[in-house]
């Protein structure tokens, strides 16, 4: 059931409607009373006492069993149709029993159109409920051989689809405006957090490299403060690393499949150095496929943190980064290093420990074999889970 729906109907059980709602029932039973309204409407108050008292105590069973099973009840659902059938058949079977086919009853009918085209639920059966007991009453006055209240209930009809039509329409097209809206804030929200960590976060972070590089070069003596400034810059540039490929990934909500092997060949390039060869390889790299902005992060965050630890722990020669897609993002990075250590994975309180909570929060999977040489870690993103 979509918001506006569910606004709707949360807005019309209110147990103060209850009030409102016999009120008007009441007012309209005693109209009968008005000299010459009885007249006009053909009814007495007694007839219309039966109708309205059957609406309105459905209306309040449903407003109980709203309030108390709620919406989605089996129960609840059937009394609401039972009360807007007895709504609508009631006013149709009332206005033909009156023999005024141009009975202000049938103001009920155009009232039910107006109000029921705000429930984008059940649509099919809101618009039979607003046009087939009209045409029920057309069909008895002609049959009595009325033809004039036939064509009277038929103009009835006719304009109350209208009214339906046209206030669904309305209702459609706000609803499409609402979501552009929240769509057009949700992408401003976005670019705005990208350019905040690009020019402030990142900018911030390096500094601190440049600061640190030049501290070590002004401290050539002490080898224990050089080895904690290394330490620094280098996580510091990794904090540069990882912000590169979250604005990346921000400044579009979905990238394709090729944007997305082209961001990690670069980063990977750049992480290569003379020592470490670092190769990617793809299926399908030109594909247009869109990938969701959350499963690029995940993805880029796990290549990334994958080739770090070859670099820092593997003494690896190369490192084979590998991209499929098969029905999720499969991904994997190989290396030819030392191999991982006995237990590493439960001692991890960092990278290899986030690859799982990682994988579990996108309902993927991550696993770390040992090779014969080396080191393979994989990561399985399901898009569909995403966006
Ligand atoms: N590719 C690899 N080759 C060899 N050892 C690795 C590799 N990746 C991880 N390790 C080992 O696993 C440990 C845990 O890694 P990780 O959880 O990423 O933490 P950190 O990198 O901060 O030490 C590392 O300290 C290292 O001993
Ligand atoms: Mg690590």
């Amino acid at each position: 059931m979509d918001e506006t729906t569910r606004a709707f109907r949360a807005a019309q059980r209110a147990p103060q409607n209850l009030v409102i709602y016999t009120g008007v029932g009441l007012l309209l039973c005693a109209l009968p009373q008005v000299p010459g309204m009885q007249a006009l409407l053909g009814l007495t108050s007694g007839t219309l006492v039966w109708w309205v008292g059957a609406c309105l105590t459905a209306t309040a069973i449903a407003t109980v069993l709203y309030r108390t099973v709620g919406e989605t009840a089996t129960v609840y659902r059937v009394v609401a149709v039972t009360e807007a059938c007895l709504l609508q058949v009631g006013a149709a079977t009332v206005i033909t029993s009156s023999d005024r086919p141009a009975s202000p009853l049938w103001l009920i009918t155009i009232a039910f159109a107006s109000l029921q085209a705000g429930i984008t639920e059940a649509r099919l059966l809101l618009g039979a409920l607003v046009v087939v007991p009209p045409i029920g009453a057309a069909v008895a006055f002609a049959l009595r051989g009325d033809a004039a209240g036939a064509l009277v209930c038929l103009l009835v009809d006719s304009l109350a689809l209208m009214v339906f039509v046209a206030t669904s329409r309305a209702h459609l097209r706000r609803e499409e405006a609402m979501a552009q809206l929240v769509r057009w804030k949700l992408e401003e929200d976005r670019r705005r957090i990208a350019r905040d960590l690009h020019d402030g976060t990142a900018a911030d972070l390096a500094a601190v490299v440049w600061k640190a590089e030049a501290l070590l070069q002004r401290l050539p003596s002490d080898p224990a403060r050089r080895v904690e400034l290394e330490q620094l810059a280098t996580r510091a540039s990794e904090g540069i690393d990882d912000l590169r490929s979250i604005v990346w990934s921000l400044r579009q909500e979905d990238r394709t499949w090729a944007a997305l092997v082209a961001w990690v060949r670069q980063r990977c390039t750049e992480a290569s150095t003379e020592r470490l060869r670092v190769t990617v390889e793809a299926a399908d790299e030109d594909s247009a496929w869109p990938v969701p902005g959350s499963a690029c992060i995940d993805v880029l965050r796990f290549v990334q943190e994958a080739v770090r630890n070859v670099l820092r722990h593997a003494h690896a020669t190369t490192v084979k980064v590998r991209l499929e897609w098969p029905a999720a993002i499969e991904v994997s990075v190989e290396d030819d290093g030392c191999g991982l250590p006995e237990g590493a994975e439960l001692r991890s309180t960092g990278g290899l420990r986030n690859f799982q909570r990682r994988a579990q929060a996108c309902g993927g999977s991550s696993r770390v074999e040992r090779l014969l040489r080396g080191t393979r870690v994989s990561f399985s993103v399901p898009t569909h889970e995403h966006g």
